[in-house]
């Protein structure tokens, strides 16, 4: 048992930005496929759209926010990893921006609490 097991449903979640930038480079199929990916794991991890992180050129991005991971150029194969990470398993390196300024940025307005469900398009 880890630590996100603790955590409600409500508290682990994937905000996938869905904005132009993203979403041209296919970050509504990611955010359809990490669903998928989610209910075939049998995670009860929440995928929620989200608009823009200021790293459109890098996208698409996405923010596990329980994890304070931030991921860029992430393609839709990535969404069963993903899954695994937001669940408690490893981080993948080869698209780990969590050590970026703005993902910094990001990780301190939720330390602070923020909570970018607040912005997001869907329950
Ligand atoms: S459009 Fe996705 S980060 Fe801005």
């Amino acid at each position: 048992m880890s630590v996100y097991d603790d955590l409600s449903s409500e508290d682990r979640i994937i905000h996938v930005c869905v904005n132009v930038d993203c979403a041209m480079r296919g970050s509504e199929e990611l955010r359809d496929r990490l669903r998928a990916a989610a209910e075939e794991a049998g995670s009860d991890v929440e995928v929620n759209d989200y608009i823009c992180f200021a790293a459109c050129e890098q996208g698409p991005n996405l923010l596990i926010e329980h994890r304070r991971a931030f991921y860029s150029d992430v393609d839709p194969s990535h969404a069963e990893a993903i899954i695994a990470h937001a669940d408690g398993g490893a981080a993948i390196e080869s698209i780990d921006r969590s050590s970026t300024f703005i993902a910094r940025k990001i990780f301190n307005m939720l330390d602070a609490g923020f909570k970018p469900g607040d912005l997001s398009l869907s329950d």
